[in-house]
């Protein structure tokens, strides 16, 4: 079944919104996780005190508080989510953190910013699930000044992330996926060798280096491992919720079984990396 741009992003609404319960609860775990690439993102843009600094999905807050941390008081940190309900995550978090940053439902796409209003441009994990990612490249570019840099980070291929491809599979097994369709939002869809590149260059961007970072995700049990993944991975928890009581009991077990196979000194280890792009307008 065809599905429209304008439904692309009605569906990642949803299961973003869905998944910001999660993302919320876990959000220290995944700061345990994914927080060096959110200091590599600031790093790679060069973010410093005083900057205007705009971060495109941001979910529960990352690496916009990151970023606000960097600005200090006479900078200025923007957050934008397409999801209302990982706005408002964001918000209350910011708010307990005693930080001023503007938080904004805003789709990536279609940025209500002035031309050239940011002296740096962030996003982690975000580009791969918008609908139309040269149209979110394209924006960056545009809000970017001239000489400002943007970092973005993105899911290298599935071979690369076992901590989530395993898992997708394992769910495959009990929900068949429908039948794919090319170019949808999805974690991996700009994993291939190239389609990162191509999508900055359609966007507008000349300047910039791809790079691979590699790391380890860790959980405290396999027990962990489903209750944090089948949670957190969106179109994951999506699949999950479809299936009835006993086959969800099975699918547990499949992926308690997987993650039991991957202990190392007590943890659960898998494999994660992310394809980082940097560059300037
Ligand atoms: C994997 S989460 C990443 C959140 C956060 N940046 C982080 O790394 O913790 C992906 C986010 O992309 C957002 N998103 C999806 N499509 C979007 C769009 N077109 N514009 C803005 N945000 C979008 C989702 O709502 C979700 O919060």
């Amino acid at each position: 079944m065809h599905v429209t741009t304008a439904g692309q992003k009605k569906q990642q609404r949803e299961l973003w919104g869905k998944a910001s319960v999660a993302w919320d609860l876990h959000h220290d775990w995944l700061e345990t996780q994914f927080g060096g690439i959110s200091q590599w993102l600031c790093d790679a843009a060069a973010i410093a005190p005083a900057m205007r600094v705009l971060d495109l999905a941001c979910g529960t807050g990352e690496p916009a508080v990151t970023a606000a941390g960097r600005v200090g008081p006479n900078g200025r940190v923007t957050a934008t989510d397409l999801s209302p309900e990982m706005k408002a995550a964001t918000s209350r978090r910011v708010k307990r953190l005693g930080l001023d940053v503007d938080v904004l439902v805003m789709d990536a796409e279609r940025l209500e910013f002035a031309d050239a209003a940011f002296d740096a441009v962030t996003c982690r994990f975000g580009l791969m699930f918008c609908a139309n990612p040269v149209g979110a490249a394209a924006e960056i570019y545009r809000v970017l000044k001239p000489g400002g840099h943007f970092a973005v980070a993105v899911w290298d291929e599935p071979a690369l992330n076992p901590f989530l491809s395993s898992l997708m599979e394992l769910v495959n097994r009990f929900v068949p996926p429908q039948a794919p369709e090319a170019n949808a939002p999805g974690a991996f869809r700009l994993s291939p060798p190239g389609e990162l590149a191509r999508v900055l260059n359609a966007g507008g961007f000349n300047e910039f280096k791809v790079e691979q970072q590699a790391f380890t995700m860790h959980y405290a049990s396999p027990d962990e491992y489903w209750e944090i993944q089948s949670s957190i991975a969106a179109p994951v928890l999506a699949a999950i919720s479809t299936l009835a009581e006993p086959e969800t009991e099975q699918l547990r077990a499949a992926v308690l079984d997987f993650a039991a196979a991957h202990v190392v000194d007590g943890q659960v280890c898998l494999g994660a990396t992310a394809l980082t792009a940097t560059g300037m307008r």
